[in-house]
């Protein structure tokens, strides 16, 4: 890639190496737009698949990230919840437009455990936890009212303690198999790098595609 170079000379530099290592290049390129995206550089499209096989996209925020994957969070009777159960898989897409680099992801999908749960609700803001007690995700709405009724019942319910995590509330952890970046190139000719994971070798295998 045109200033991947770069970005290798830096990973090799760190000790890794960001030719065979997708989770070095996709951290320096997340702490880049962390740094330069006004809103949201965590948002990702999550993609899934209904029963007859028809996409499905929306977008989620990324709450963790390591070497496993990326984590988000969500109503698990929602429609995605619904579909991730079921088809125990999916796809992300990030975009960020300042840089003009965009990082795909998938792959296999599992639950967070109880304990990450628990940790990243208790972290959350009272009315964001009230919220995810009283929305039905995914659910016809009558009027807005209804559902701040709801929320203010809970706030009720709950008093001056602490807002439980409800149990259709957790999180699912991406575990991709590909990876892929792309990068804007000069003259609109795009830099594409694909990682592929071997499980028989236990490592990551880099490709260059055309864009
Ligand atoms: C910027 C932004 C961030 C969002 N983050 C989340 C999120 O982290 N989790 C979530 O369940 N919904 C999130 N949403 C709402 C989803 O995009 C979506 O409307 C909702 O989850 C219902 O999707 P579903 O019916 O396909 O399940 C976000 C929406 C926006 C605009």
């Amino acid at each position: 890639m045109t200033d991947r170079r770069n970005d290798q000379d830096n990973e090799t530099q760190k000790g890794g190496s960001a030719d065979s290592d997708p989770w070095e290049l996709f951290e320096s390129w997340f702490a880049e737009a962390r740094t330069k995206e006004i809103n949201d550089s965590n948002a990702m499209s999550l993609a899934t698949v209904d029963q007859f096989g028809l996409p499905n996209v929306r977008v989620v925020l990324m709450k963790e990230l390591d070497r496993r994957g990326c984590v988000f969070y969500t109503n698990l009777s929602s429609t995605k919840g619904t579909e991730l159960q079921s088809s125990h898989k999916a796809a992300v897409c990030f975009h960020w437009k300042t840089l003009r680099r965009s990082v795909r992801l998938r792959g296999r999908v599992e639950r967070v455990t109880d304990k990450e749960a628990d940790d990243y609700f208790g972290s959350r803001a009272r009315t964001s936890q009230l919220g995810a007690w009283a929305s039905k995700q995914s659910r016809p709405l009558r009027s807005r009212f209804v559902l701040l009724k709801e929320v203010a019942k809970y706030g009720l319910r709950f008093g001056l303690s602490k807002v439980p995590r409800p149990e259709h509330w957790s999180g699912f952890r991406l575990l991709p198999d590909t990876i892929e970046f792309c990068r804007e190139g000069q003259h609109g000719i795009h830099d594409r790098d694909l990682f592929s994971f071997d499980k028989a070798r236990n490592l990551w295998s880099r490709t260059t595609l055309q864009p």
